[in-house]
């Protein structure tokens, strides 16, 4: 199957015909069908769907490289464009209609132009018909293909965004203002349709595709928890977790692999020569600080909207300073109200009852935060993205990912591919990149959005706090319009605070493309 491989990459570049059935790009404004879509705060969309559009030439999985296109009603060519991917898991996923509760629905109701792309993924699969066998020597007809492995998707995701830019004028909508938005995978996905504006890298996939000859950047990219630089993801997982204690209740061989991995991680890190976005150089001795203050950030900010935040999880209040410290903001004396907690009249001072809105959060113990973050859902295994000895033990659906089209599983990490006596190959580092939008950010020469809306859960374990930060910090330090939160209290989830991001998105609108940096 190395063969199938090696010939199935000598069809991406160019080289062999790819087999698959070959067709123009074509929008036909005919095909509209009207409809409505009833958002949950009672208003009613009309708008007209163009469905099942192949964005490239060369189909080579119909069941998911086509987008669908839906134009709200009264949007003229000045209509910004929200691309949403539905990617998650890096698996396949198909083209959707907007939906009523996400931020496609609203972003349809809120006038914009809304594009669904379809995409191959790391589980879709085609059985060769003659074509492809005749184009694939060592490929049978019938044969199970694996379509969508790395680098697939984000091929996907750009032949749309071009194909959206070819059409615009007749659909029509504003593709200079093209907007992405994804969740976890997709938002990687949508990182990477962000960071990696018209890079030469991906051009010779994207011509054997048969995508349009446009460009690929875009205005904006809106991520939610993206899972991306699975390069470094397990070490900065076991450097950020390894402490904690429910690490310590593994079996020694996985602490042991844990606190190996976590040992690889600041090499990682100071090479990527941050900066705090105040310019102050970040690397792995203070991080922890700068992650601290991210967390006190968004609890503050929570709290000052009301919430609650635990006793128990690591943070301070000023109140506990009872005076020594600030007032709080809203102006009063912390009190000590009837219902005063367990330290009351301990040490004289006046007793402390539950922090009172407005209080200052003082200082954040990060070892109970974690052990509360780890309390809401259990760590992944270790390594958490690569398993150790692919195909033995459980694979990872990044393993997936990283295979092959005959479906294997591959190690994509030094660590993993080292235990299992191998190295991660030149192909696999190729597809690796192609999905780090790290790798792209420090070019000055890519076209890179200049607008971005980054979210990541408070608590969210599905990947280490360093992977969105480390995204925000090179975004930021590239000059470019970064809206950074992890957000209070969220797990691993997506398109939540939709008044927040499109009050968002109608400022950034109100800039002309590409003028975004100060
Ligand atoms: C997703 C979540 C993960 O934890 C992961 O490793 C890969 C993808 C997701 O939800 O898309």
């Amino acid at each position: 199957m190395k063969v199938l491989r090696s010939l199935y990459l000598a069809a991406l570049t160019g080289t062999l015909a790819l087999g698959g059935s070959a067709q123009a790009l074509v929008f036909d404004p005919a095909t509209g069908v009207k409809g409505t879509l009833q958002l949950p705060d009672g208003r009613s969309v009309s708008y007209t769907g163009y469905e099942k559009i192949f964005y490239v030439e060369q189909v080579e999985d119909p069941a998911y490289q086509y987008l669908n296109i839906y134009v709200p009603e009264g949007a003229g060519p000045k209509a910004p464009i929200f691309l949403r991917t539905y990617v998650g898991g890096y698996m396949a996923s198909a083209a959707a209609a907007p939906q009523a509760t996400d931020a496609s629905g609203r972003a349809l109701a809120e006038g914009f132009v809304v594009a669904i792309p379809g995409t191959r993924g790391r589980n879709s699969v085609i059985k060769a018909d003659e074509n492809y066998a005749q184009a694939h020597p060592g490929v049978s007809v019938g044969d199970e293909i694996y379509t969508g492995r790395a680098p697939a998707a984000i091929l996907d995701l750009k032949a749309a965004v071009r194909y959206l830019r070819h059409f615009a004028s007749k659909i029509p909508a504003d593709a200079n203002h093209i907007i992405t938005d994804g969740t976890s995978a997709g938002g990687a996905m949508s990182a990477l349709l962000g960071a990696t504006g018209n890079r030469p890298e991906y051009e010779p996939y994207l011509k054997a595709m048969g995508a349009a000859a446009e460009k690929d950047d875009v205005f904006a990219s809106v991520c939610f928890c993206p899972i991306t630089d699975l390069e470094h993801a397990d070490m900065a997982y076991e450097w950020l977790y390894s402490g904690t204690s429910s690490r310590q209740s593994l079996d020694e061989q996985h602490r042991a692999y844990s606190q190996e991995l976590a040992a690889l991680y600041p090499q990682y890190l100071n090479s990527l020569k941050l900066k705090t976005p105040d310019g102050k150089v970040l690397n792995a001795d203070n991080y922890l600080d700068f992650l601290k203050a991210q967390l006190i950030r968004a609890a503050q900010l929570a709290k000052d909207a009301g919430a609650e935040i635990p006793q128990d999880i690591g943070f301070s209040f000023s109140s506990s300073a009872r005076g020594g410290f600030a007032a709080p903001v809203d102006g009063k004396a912390p009190t000590g109200e009837p219902g005063a907690g367990p330290d009351k009249s301990k040490d004289g001072l006046p007793p402390r009852g539950s922090p009172q809105l407005g209080e200052y959060i003082t200082a954040l113990d990060l070892a109970p935060y974690l052990d509360y973050v780890v309390s809401t859902q259990p760590l992944k295994t270790v390594p958490a993205f690569d398993s150790l000895i692919a195909g033995v033990n459980e694979p990872s659906g990044e393993n997936g990912e990283f295979g092959d089209a005959s479906g294997s599983n591959v190690n994509f990490t030094a660590f993993s591919a080292g235990k299992n006596d191998s190295e991660v190959s030149a192909e696999v580092k190729t597809n690796l990149s192609l999905l780090n939008p790290l790798h792209f950010v420090d070019d000055k020469k890519t076209a890179v959005a200049p607008h971005w809306y980054i979210r990541h859960g408070a608590r969210d374990r599905d990947t280490a706090f360093t992977v969105p930060l480390n995204l925000y910090l090179k975004l930021k330090e590239r000059g470019e319009d970064v809206n950074f939160l992890l957000a209070w209290n969220r797990p691993h989830s997506g398109d939540y605070s939709l008044n927040e991001l499109f009050s968002w998105l109608k400022e950034i609108l109100k800039q002309p493309a590409g003028k975004a940096k100060k």
